[in-house]
């Protein structure tokens, strides 16, 4: 798919700007503070809906501003879609997509896909476990509404038992209300879990094979998922009956902490290189180097699974590799419209240009 034309209205420091991008390499360059990566944000949120930097979402409009839009036609394989984000002074978001409005964030997963690449996407490795759970669930649900529609039911679920779990665990009847929640987190958390395997499975082949690549075949990258459960309690058709258990005998320690500490909302990639833990022992380089894989074979699945190439959104991430992994990356993009920002462009590779200034864009 691709990314036919971009309108910003009193977006971040846009006034008022209108990008037409080509199919292949589109370059944003442009001094720091212009604006290179705010253009990225919002074509992110008209993809995933919520912004890679903020949750306060009403810092996306303009200071001094009432509201924001951001249109975008997006090209896909059998017809085009034009979706129109508008951001109100409060922070409160409306999408339109083809002129019918969209009531949940779910229904929009899945218009435009893309994959973020950005300097703290490169830390996936050394971050809390909590940015490899988003980067699980960012991909699965572009790719799975089903997932994102059971992630969300899980989460409200969780957050409705820790209330309890905070507020009543020494009433007396709290044990028969935990077990109405821990049925509907059983069940939620048995989906996650299994989709989570899937995907880490496909990604394991995938990020290893870049990974063979990038490091000259030196080391070997194992990825699997890391959670409290057994190998067989992970590979049983009865996964809920196995987690139920699993959340009911951490219930004491559960109440005595005052939240949930079992389920799919604490469980992690393990990341292996050679045997070793990479979250542990693994040098910034090769941390780097693991992220870039896991990215790539992230566009890769992306790609297999809805039959159709993602958008790839690379926010300065060129001036963090070295030329090997650059290069690399930049062959990869081949066959995916790409946005590239950075503050001066000097590779060999074509690319459509857009010089960004105080939140203006002018095509070079
Ligand atoms: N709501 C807003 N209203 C007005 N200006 C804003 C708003 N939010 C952010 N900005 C401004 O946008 C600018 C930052 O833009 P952005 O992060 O896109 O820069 P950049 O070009 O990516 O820079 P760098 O090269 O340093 O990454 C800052 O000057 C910031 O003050
Ligand atoms: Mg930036």
């Amino acid at each position: 798919m691709r990314i036919e034309s971009l309108e910003l209205n009193n977006f971040r420091n846009y006034r008022s700007a209108t990008v037409k991008f080509g199919d292949g390499l589109n370059v944003l360059h442009g001094k720091n503070a212009s604006g290179k990566t705010n253009l990225l944000e919002s074509v992110y949120l008209c993809s995933i809906f919520k912004s890679p930097r903020t949750s306060k979402d009403k810092e996306l409009v303009k200071l001094g501003e009432d509201s924001a839009t951001v249109k975008l036609t997006v090209a896909r394989k059998f017809r085009s879609h034009t979706i129109i984000l508008h951001i109100d002074s409060q922070g409160k978001k409306k999408v339109v997509v083809d002129g019918v409005p969209i009531l949940r964030a779910g229904e929009l997963l899945g218009t435009l896909g893309v994959v973020f690449f950005s300097p703290d996407e490169m830390k996936l490795v050394k971050e809390a476990p909590s940015e490899r759970r988003r980067f699980l669930d960012v991909g699965l649900s572009q790719q799975q509404k089903s997932y994102f529609i059971s992630l969300q039911r899980y989460g409200k679920t969780l957050k409705q038992k820790n209330n309890l779990l905070k507020e009543y665990r020494h009433s007396s009847n709290i044990d028969d209300m935990l077990d109405v929640w821990d049925m509907g987190l059983a069940k939620e958390g048995a989906l996650i879990i299994k989709r989570r395997l899937q995907y880490i499975s496909t990604l394991n082949a995938a990020a290893g094979k870049f990974h063979n690549i990038i490091s000259g075949q030196k080391e070997e990258l194992k990825l699997s998922y890391e959670n409290g459960m057994s190998e067989e309690a992970l590979l049983s058709d009865d996964l809920e009956q196995y987690l139920l258990r699993a959340i009911k005998a951490a219930r004491e320690k559960d109440k005595e902490l005052g939240f949930c500490t079992v389920g799919p909302h604490r469980d992690d990639i393990k990341i292996e290189l050679d045997g070793k833990d990479s979250r542990k022992f693994a040098s910034q380089g090769q941390q780097r180097t693991v992220a870039l894989s896991m990215k790539l074979g992230e566009v890769v699945i992306f790609r297999d699974g809805i039959g159709e190439p993602p958008v790839l959104l690379l926010d300065d991430v060129l001036s963090e590799l070295d030329e090997t992994r650059q290069n690399l990356l930049l062959k990869m993009t081949q066959g995916f419209q790409t946005i590239l920002t950075c503050t001066e462009y000097d590779l060999p590779v074509p690319a459509d240009k857009f010089l960004i200034c105080d939140g203006t864009v002018a095509k070079d």
